[in-house]
């Protein structure tokens, strides 16, 4: 089926990005990328993966069956409109709702959904309320999308994982919808192993668990661990790995993982020992490349495009990722592949 996932806006180029690693995370052989933007993502993917899609992605707000796309022109709307024909019962109910993107198209959403509506009011029931279902209009600059909506993104149940309602808190826990990115980044597919060597509250982890991957987690500090495992508890997962021990020695418990996603020290709020960031950076780099399987991905936040540099030793890097993660604060996140 041809896809549009509508994407947020959210740290630039990463929610398309996002779309694409999940796809190839879930798997999928026979997919193929029709277009990708800021806006949205269009792509012919196989209608099984769909369901396992919408629960994954966490900078998309919705996935729509594509029906159209046209210039930004509202007589082109019409026309394309006119021609749709969707396998649902006559006199069942709908609602169009326009998502307009642009500035400077010069009608506006109401305009298109009266539009649409009319067209489709010839054949169906409208119900603002409770539909059946929901034509989606994106009115980008450059061109307009159509689609029927089939999931809207429950970006509220992440939400409920930001760090301030954990059990444990901590400030150093990434936003859930940027953790479970990055796992998606990672291309980690379902009962295949992400190991965190820096997990600290177990964000990450977290967010990696709810997509159906086996987890471990490291960290040097005793309280952080406890803290993680109420963390995991809290939110019913008991299926995990813990270890509480110096990086450098998480290859003596673990090995061969499928994928690596951690948020490294910043040598700033997290105490190093004494130990100079740039030789724990290295050791850490060091040890991931150890025990990622070959081919595995490893995403690494950092905080200087300088420390990325630290781990092209080791791994092959594909794109880093400037997100700011609080008003004061940029990490970059690297995605690697081990060759
Ligand atoms: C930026 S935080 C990770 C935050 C995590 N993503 C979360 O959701 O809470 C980095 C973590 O690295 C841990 N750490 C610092 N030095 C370490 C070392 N040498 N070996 C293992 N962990 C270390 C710190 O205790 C801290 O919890």
């Amino acid at each position: 089926m041809r896809v549009i996932f509508e994407l947020s806006k959210e740290y630039d180029s990463l929610p398309a990005d996002e779309v694409i690693y999940s796809i190839k995370g879930e798997k999928s052989s026979g997919y193929s990328l029709v277009e990708k933007n800021e806006n949205v993502v269009v792509v012919d993917v196989e209608d099984e993966k769909i369901n396992r899609l919408a629960d994954r992605v966490a900078l998309s707000f919705f996935l729509d069956k594509f029906l159209f796309s046209c210039e930004p022109d509202l007589s082109e709307i019409r026309k394309k409109s006119e021609k749709i024909e969707i396998p649902v019962n006559k006199g069942s109910s709908f609602r169009v709702r326009c998502n307009n993107r642009s500035r400077h198209v010069e009608f506006s959403s109401l305009d298109v959904e009266r539009e649409v509506g009319d067209i489709f009011a010839r054949n169906y029931r409208v119900d603002l309320k409770k539909p059946d279902f929901e034509v989606r209009i994106i009115l980008t600059d450059n061109r307009v999308y159509g689609g029927i909506k089939l999931f809207e993104i429950d970006r509220k149940s992440f939400e409920k994982r930001k760090a301030q309602y954990r059990p444990f808190f901590s400030p150093i826990s990434l936003d859930p919808k940027l953790a479970r990115a990055l796992v998606n980044l990672s291309e980690v597919g379902r009962d295949e192993v992400l190991l965190d060597p820096f997990c600290g509250t177990g964000g990450i982890l977290l967010e990696a668990v709810l997509i159906g991957a086996r987890v471990i987690g490291n960290d040097i500090s005793r309280k952080m661990i406890e803290g993680c495992r109420k963390n995991l508890e809290y939110f019913g997962i008991n299926k995990y790995e813990l270890y509480q021990c110096d990086v450098g020695d998480v290859s003596k418990f673990v090995e061969n993982v499928d994928a690596v996603v951690t948020d490294f020290p910043y040598g700033r709020s997290t105490s190093t020992s004494g130990e100079k960031i740039e030789i724990l950076y290295d050791r850490g780099a060091e040890v991931i490349c150890k025990v990622l399987k070959s081919d595995g991905k490893a995403v690494v936040g950092l905080p200087n495009e300088k420390s990325l540099g630290i781990l092209d030793d080791y791994l092959e890097r594909e794109v880093v990722y400037p997100c700011r993660v609080h008003r004061s604060l940029t990490r970059y996140f690297g995605v690697y592949k081990k060759g």
